[in-house]
């Protein structure tokens, strides 16, 4: 069975409207994890509109199941990742302007520093994960430049209106897994998913986690975080 990685950015979000101490990630995480996360993700983003410094020290201390810190490949980040040590980072693109994630990384373009960033973190005992879109020449750069695993974007497919766009981006992303498994490098899937498309990987047995954030925080406003996290694992349990 897969894995459920969960999310928790979006509590800290609600909590930096207000600008004050709550709701608080932390307290998120601990829930997610009494109904079965197996990983609890947070992206620490340069301009800190949600996640901080002190949620992800707080989280090391805090998470048994694995913590997957989310960040950009630049050196200030780098610095915290190797102090705080998290047991895996994904490394994503990051444009200050968006709302979330836009695409995966580009490993073309980025890849001596990429690689050395891989090299970094995996000297210092973290497992690195490439956020990408499922193309078979990113994923083949992500086995160059030695990654331990690969995210494949699911954005697209996620956000595809039409069945024929729905059903090309499906088979661009079971494409990527095969040949990521192919290559030994470990398959996760994430972005956009919810209890809808979540369904779509069905038999896909390639992934071996899936990164789930904002469904899961917007289902818990209603029915509590550990129902929420309950109702996701269910869901992948029948995959
Ligand atoms: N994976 C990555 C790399 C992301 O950047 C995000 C968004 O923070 C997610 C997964 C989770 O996406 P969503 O919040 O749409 O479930």
């Amino acid at each position: 069975m897969a894995r459920l990685a969960v999310n928790v950015d979006h509590v800290a979000t609600l909590r930096q409207a207000r600008g004050i101490n709550y709701p608080e990630p932390v307290a998120a995480a601990v829930a997610a994890e009494t109904a079965g996360a197996d990983g609890i993700v947070v992206h620490l983003r340069g301009d800190r509109r949600h996640i901080n410094e002190r949620d992800v020290r707080l989280l090391r201390k805090i998470v048994q199941s694995k913590l997957i810190l989310e960040m950009a490949a630049t050196s200030e980040m780098l610095g915290i990742a190797l102090d705080i040590k998290p047991d895996c980072v994904t490394l994503v693109p990051e444009k200050r302007e968006e709302l979330t994630t836009e695409g995966g990384l580009d490993l073309i373009t980025h890849e001596s520093h990429v690689r050395e960033a891989v090299a970094t973190l995996k000297n210092a005992g973290i497992d690195v994960c490439i956020f990408i879109d499922p193309d078979l020449d990113q994923i083949k750069v992500a086995h160059k430049i030695d990654a331990d695993m690969i995210e494949i974007h699911t954005g697209a497919f996620c956000d595809a209106t039409t069945s024929a766009q729905k059903q090309k981006e499906l088979f661009r992303i079971v494409d990527a897994a095969k040949i990521g498994t192919k290559l030994k490098l470990e398959v996760n899937a994430g972005h956009g998913i919810c209890y809808n498309s979540i369904k779509a990987f069905k038999g896909l047995v390639e992934i071996s986690e899936f990164s789930i954030g904002h469904s899961i925080v917007s289902r818990a406003i209603l029915t509590g975080m550990e129902q929420a996290v309950r109702d996701m694992k269910q869901l992948i349990l029948g995959l």
